[in-house]
């Protein structure tokens, strides 16, 4: 009974702890490196920035309070994070109205003013039934990139997470950008958000304490001298980053319907995201047809 009692309250202490606590895994890799990463984070709509990407932005922006790993801490400390929004969500004729409310949760969230940007272009409409035109999106971010010297992008991939075709246009307008730029320069890193299958997407607070168990059976695995299965950069958010996600999502004023507030919390992307690099050149062709 004791034995099962104090087995019953180590797994309840490490799923509080894994719950309280940010992490992260691989994030050098993200960063490329680089002394002074020059991170772009691409979006389609206002409030993708907190609703999806949350975990990242706040470890980037936020001095890790978790990792005792000083040097990879300092490199973290010296992101200069950018935002890219590709429209401003006038699907119903709110734009005016959610180009304020992305201002405010990017303040939440720690974007500085001089380091963000909301595109509005006739061509590039917030529209659940239409793509965009890769051509466009590279031209479109391409002046950012070169400008601010970004040094990583990351972005929605194909699927977009909810497969809103505005999302899933992004990847491919980014590599062609990435792909079109002078061979003179370093390129940046382009990295995809990964859409998990839809079992996993709805788990809420869950997902973080399977994301970190896996970080963490990772790590031991890796002690042990086992390559550990994944080698992908991860976010893990603890309850102060889910917190500031909610307060940015709070921002979104117009976008508060029912159906949100069960999205945030229920919704693996408040808590967890996990990055793939894509390479330009696969990534920017179009797909083969059969
Ligand atoms: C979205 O695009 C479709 C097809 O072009 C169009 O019929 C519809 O009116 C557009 N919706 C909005 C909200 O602009």
């Amino acid at each position: 009974m004791l034995a099962q009692l104090s087995l019953l309250f180590l797994f309840v202490s490490f799923v509080f702890r894994a719950a309280l606590n940010p992490t992260d895994a691989n994030v050098d890799a993200l960063l490329g490196g680089v002394e002074k990463p020059r991170v772009l984070l691409l979006t389609a709509h206002p409030d993708d920035e907190c609703m999806f990407f949350t975990p990242t932005l706040s470890s980037l922006l936020v001095s890790p309070s978790i990792s005792k790993d000083t040097e990879k801490s300092n490199a973290r400390r010296n992101a200069e994070v950018y935002s890219l929004c590709l429209s401003v969500g006038d699907a119903e004729g709110l734009g005016a109205i959610r180009r304020d409310e992305l201002a405010r949760s990017l303040d939440v969230l720690g974007v500085a003013e001089s380091k963000r940007w909301v595109v509005d272009h006739p061509d590039l409409p917030d529209n659940i039934t239409l793509s965009w035109d890769e051509q466009l999106v590279a031209e479109t971010i391409r002046p950012y990139v070169l400008e601010n010297k970004i040094t990583t992008i990351l972005t929605f991939d194909r699927k977009g997470v909810s497969s809103h075709p505005n999302h899933a246009s992004l990847l491919r307008g980014a590599a062609n950008s990435v792909a079109s730029l002078p061979q003179t320069i370093a390129r940046p890193r382009l990295f995809s958000l990964i859409t998990v299958p839809v079992l996993h997407k709805y788990i809420g607070p869950f997902s973080a304490v399977l994301a970190k168990f896996d970080l963490v059976s990772g790590a031991l695995l890796k002690r042990f001298g086992v390559q550990p299965p994944s080698n992908l950069p991860v976010f893990v958010s603890g309850v102060d980053e889910y917190k500031t996600a909610l307060r940015a999502m709070k921002q979104h004023e117009s976008q508060l319907v029912w159906f949100r507030w069960l999205y945030v919390s229920f919704s693996r992307y408040m808590w967890v995201n996990e990055w793939v690099e894509v390479s330009p050149s696969s990534a920017g062709r179009p797909p083969r047809t059969a």
